[in-house]
């Protein structure tokens, strides 16, 4: 499997695979893989020729100093873990920062119609600018037919779809379901830091989340919301940021429900001093 560092070499190995009409998917992760990552490596491998993986902790979008100090970077273990998946159809994109934001890490200033704004974006300034900024930058250098990314961050997924569209980038944007453990807990690089207590505490959310899909049938937004509230109020080791029922599409929170749209519950928990964030379609 190749693995590039540089811009350059991996601008060099695309151009080679075009000028041979090879299709070209990408799957942008910051690493410390798992098989919800892997999921949609497969899926991209399924519908191109070939696939570049990029691996960037990338320092613009963390508005915590700490969770980015403190981010796992397993590059080795993420190599043989992509080589199980695929010895000879995956490139790897692994920059350096300075390679990526050529000496100025700052991010592009976007407007993405208000969907920066809601959830994510109150509590975690500067982060979609920081995520808009270095996809766009994948975009541009790799230039794939296709894009990979997961509902797990669906609110990043909603952006990255809004990006495409407001600056005209000629890639198709393919979203993929949650991949999530036995427990439930949906899976994510931040996992590997729970304490046990804690690993064996956040199934806890995904729990809550199912029970308010199926009060969703009967009750109101704002009665569920109270609901979900009070079920982590009483919990000992689970702290809810928020939790919101939002219109799929503009990621608004819901006052009145209509039949004709679609809902999701939106959830940010901290376990101990870590953040998991989860959702669900609720009709
Ligand atoms: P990262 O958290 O590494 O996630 C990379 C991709 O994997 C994202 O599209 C994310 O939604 C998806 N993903 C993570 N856990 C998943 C799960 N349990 N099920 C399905 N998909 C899952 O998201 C980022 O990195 C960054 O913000 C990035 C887009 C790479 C920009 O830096």
């Amino acid at each position: 499997m190749e693995v590039y560092s540089e811009k350059q070499q991996i601008i060099d190995a695309i151009g080679n695979l075009k000028s041979k009409k090879q299709t070209l998917g990408l799957v942008p992760t910051m690493g410390a893989l798992h098989r919800g990552h892997l999921q949609l490596v497969k899926r991209a491998l399924s519908e191109n020729d070939k696939v570049v993986v990029s691996i960037f902790v990338n320092p613009t979008q963390f508005d915590n100093k700490n969770d980015l100090i403190k981010y796992p970077r397993t590059l080795e273990r993420d190599i043989e873990l992509l080589k199980t998946v695929s010895a000879n159809n995956i490139l790897v994109y692994a920059p350096t920062v300075d390679d990526i934001y050529e000496g100025k890490t700052v991010s592009e200033s976007f407007d993405f119609d208000g969907l920066e704004f809601e959830m994510e974006g109150k509590f975690r300034h500067g982060h979609f600018d920081g995520v808009g900024t270095i996809v766009k930058r994948f975009f541009e250098i790799v230039k794939p037919h296709k894009a990979y990314f997961g509902e797990k961050d669906y609110q990043q997924l909603a952006i990255i779809k809004k990006l495409v569209e407001k600056h005209n980038i000629p890639v198709v944007v393919v979203g993929c379901k949650i991949h999530r453990e036995t427990t439930g807990l949906a899976m994510s690089s931040r996992n590997t830091r729970l304490k046990p207590e804690y690993k064996e505490a956040a199934p806890f959310i995904y729990e809550t989340l199912k029970t308010a899909k199926v009060k969703f049938g009967t009750k109101s937004a704002n009665k569920i919301t109270e609901w979900v509230e009070k079920q982590f109020a009483k919990h000992h080791l689970l702290e809810l940021e928020y939790f919101i029922v939002a219109d799929a599409k503009t990621l608004k929170p819901v006052k009145r429900k209509s039949n004709k749209k679609a809902y999701r519950g939106f959830i940010a928990v901290y376990a101990d001093d870590i953040r998991l964030i989860d959702n669900i379609a609720l009709n």
